[in-house]
């Protein structure tokens, strides 16, 4: 069934359903799932990764910076549908990842990757900017709706404040190098599920692996929670240097902090954050 089958009440009532859904976005002209258009029962029924065909949802980024938390699929801020669309998972072997060898090949690989939901609602693979020589490697969350438009990590109202937060230690992006835990946008910015996790972070752990920071400035509970394999925080996490082994026998001095969307929001936290980026000036010097 497609779009012209339906009159146009039917169309309009398959978009509150969407709308109510948490959509707020068309993201492009053509249905980006294989079916390019879901029958108004399956709307009113259950929802289906085909009903957010061509559409990502409006949540405010304050749901995945606000309430520093770990993402289970019991977390309060997934609903029915966010869980539903997710397909199971298939988690790459260790020796798949070990096989690929250069920053360009990994990101191959995710462009090949199969079996991530995330991938039919984004617009865009987002993998990295800044220098991949660079001694400072920062890992935020997850792209938002700028830079799903553009393909490059924190390009919108964050970036610029981490641009501005680079810029007060005497950094820029061709001094450090940036990805983050999830290389897709999630439907209006949900946190990360435990499922897209467990599956991006290997990727995540290969990716350090190959840029060889000398430091880790990790932006956020989530992908701090992430890397560091804990429950714990981004309040209790940040501020202290730790050495993590990132799967590779090496480890790399690592400095979890307060995501500038978090900052963006509660300006009074700043000072923490700038405790931490003197800190990183510190041990660059
Ligand atoms: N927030 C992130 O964590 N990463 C981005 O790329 C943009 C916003």
């Amino acid at each position: 069934m497609s779009a012209n089958d339906l009159t146009r009440d039917e169309l309009i009532a398959c978009l509150d359903w969407q709308v109510a859904c948490g959509a707020d976005e068309a993201i492009g002209n053509q249905a980006t799932h294989d079916q390019p258009f879901v029958p108004l029962k399956s709307f009113l029924s259950t929802p289906s990764a085909a009903g957010q065909a061509n559409l990502v949802g409006a949540r405010q980024d304050s749901v995945r910076h606000a309430a520093p938390q770990v993402a289970t699929p019991s977390s309060p801020s997934q609903t029915a549908a966010q869980q539903q669309i997710s397909p199971p998972l298939i988690e790459p072997a260790g020796d798949e990842l070990a096989a690929i060898t250069s920053l360009d090949a990994l990101r191959v690989a995710l462009e090949r990757l199969e079996g991530c939901a995330l991938k039919n609602t984004a617009g865009n693979l987002v993998f990295c900017d800044g220098n991949p020589g660079a001694r400072v490697m920062i890992v935020g969350e997850a792209p938002g709706r700028d830079e799903d438009r553009v393909g490059l990590p924190f390009v919108g109202a964050a970036g610029q404040l981490l641009d501005r937060m680079l810029a007060s230690i005497g950094l820029d992006r061709s001094a450090v190098y940036i990805t983050n835990l999830l290389p897709w946008r999630p439907p209006g910015n949900r946190t990360p599920t435990a499922e897209e996790t467990r599956l991006l972070l290997p990727y995540l752990r290969r990716h350090i692996q190959l840029a060889k920071p000398e430091y880790l400035l990790i932006l956020g509970g989530s992908s701090a929670k992430a890397l560091l394999g804990t429950k714990d925080g981004i309040l209790k996490l940040r501020g202290v240097w730790r050495d993590v082994d990132f799967g590779d026998g090496a480890t790399r001095p690592t400095l979890c902090s307060l995501h500038p969307a978090y900052l963006l929001r509660s300006p009074a936290q700043k000072r923490l954050s700038f405790d931490d980026l003197l800190s990183l000036r510190a041990r660059l010097a």
